[in-house]
């Protein structure tokens, strides 16, 4: 394992709970002075019990977050955390709100999943005014000082796992190879990653003539992914997407033969697309890539109407989350293996990175079923 911590993680946790501490003292005494202490950073480390960890997330919608959501609830209340989590229906405003709310009614520390990773700065400035600290989760929080630590899997890896899965199938299918691409929402720093990771393996295939995208929605380099991209990695945006494409491309008895697809919401609606157009489970069904395992696109997996996933274990996410937590509190040095990647053009945000996993038919029971992920039963086996 090549975690390392850093000397500078220690001296941010000292300031985040030298901060905390006074923060705490300030609301529980009305107007009174911070405790002594309290400025230099050596203060008595906060009781779990009086921490309340406020814990914002994007939408119920997708499958991950709800599971997300309820673990990290249940991972900090064992460790004696006070929790408030809020889902925001993937609306902006509302996560603001929100995150405003956690803030009055005392949260000593934010966990946030932002919705619009840009967004946050105002209502992040007025948590870092009242000394709380800011862990950014899974999408890292841009353009603000506001934001201490961000805890993620490794999202180039994801789009490379993904990439490099279509790449390892191409000797299977005949040329011409018709490949369509989608890119995840736009306002969502982790797609830039996914679709970057996918396409430094695939771009050199689409120019050399291995791949060749009838849409003509082919990014000329990764920084163009949001031309590609589905606002709020809705299914039914995707599903609409990829009919059009079909639709227009697709008529003169030629096929699509690989869908990059950045997640499985979006999987989901370009195999109700194929479904539609009568593509059936077969050799001859595209290579469709995933990620997030949810349960509804494992069914697909084993049903052959999806090809590979990529698991992003959220309950390690979950727990490294709640040590970040539990480290911020206590003082002690926080746990980062990452310096350099996440500049949120403010700062470089320190991080915590977890690694991906790809899935396919063959290993199901392996890597979901035997590392505990899902009960076979989940999965219908
Ligand atoms: C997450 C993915 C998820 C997507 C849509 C991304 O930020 O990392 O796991 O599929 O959002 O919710």
């Amino acid at each position: 394992m090549n975690t390392r911590t850093f000397v500078v993680a220690l001296s941010t946790a000292a300031l985040a709970v030298g901060s905390l501490a006074a923060c705490s003292a300030e609301r529980g005494s009305t107007g009174s002075t911070p405790a002594s202490g309290t400025q230099s950073g050596n203060s008595a480390p906060a009781d779990a019990e009086d921490t309340m960890v406020g814990i914002a997330m994007p939408t119920k919608a997708l499958e991950r977050w709800n599971r997300d959501g309820a673990h990290l609830v249940e991972v900090l209340e064992e460790k004696g955390y006070k929790t408030s989590l809020q889902y925001a229906d993937n609306k902006v405003d509302q996560q603001t709100s929100q995150i405003e709310n956690m803030i009055t009614e005392g949260a000593d520390v934010l966990v946030v999943a932002s919705i619009d990773g840009t967004a946050l700065g105002p209502v992040l400035d007025k948590a870092k005014a009242q000394g709380i600290p800011v862990i950014a989760y899974d999408r890292l929080i841009n353009k603000t000082e506001s934001v201490d630590y961000y805890v993620t899997f490794d999202n180039y890896k994801v789009g490379q796992l993904q990439g490099e899965y279509i790449k390892s199938q191409l000797a299977n299918l005949k040329a011409p190879i018709h490949l369509e691409p989608f890119a995840g929402s736009p306002d969502d720093n982790n797609a830039k990653f996914f679709f970057s990771g996918a396409w430094d393996i695939l771009l050199p295939l689409v120019k050399d003539g291995t791949l060749q995208v009838r849409s003509g929605k082919s990014p000329k380099s990764n920084e163009e992914w949001q031309s590609i991209g589905i606002l709020g990695w809705g299914s039914d945006d995707a599903q609409a997407e990829m009919e059009n494409r079909l639709n227009s491309f697709y008529t003169d008895g030629e096929k699509v033969d690989v869908i990059l697809s950045p997640n499985d919401s979006l999987a989901l609606g370009i195999a109700q697309a194929l479904e539609g157009a009568g593509y059936k489970p077969g050799p001859d069904y595209p290579l469709l890539t995933g990620q997030d395992a949810d349960i509804a696109n494992i069914k697909n997996l084993l049903a052959g109407k999806q090809s590979m996933d990529v698991l992003k274990n959220t309950d390690r996410l979950a727990e490294q989350t709640a040590k970040m937590v539990e480290q911020i509190v206590k003082g002690e040095e926080v746990e980062i293996n990452d310096t350099k990647t996440y500049d949120n053009e403010v700062k470089v945000v320190p991080t915590f990175l977890l690694t991906p996993e790809t899935v396919t038919k063959d290993t199901v029971q392996k890597v979901l079923v035997d590392s505990g992920f899902y009960k076979a039963s989940d999965l219908g086996l």
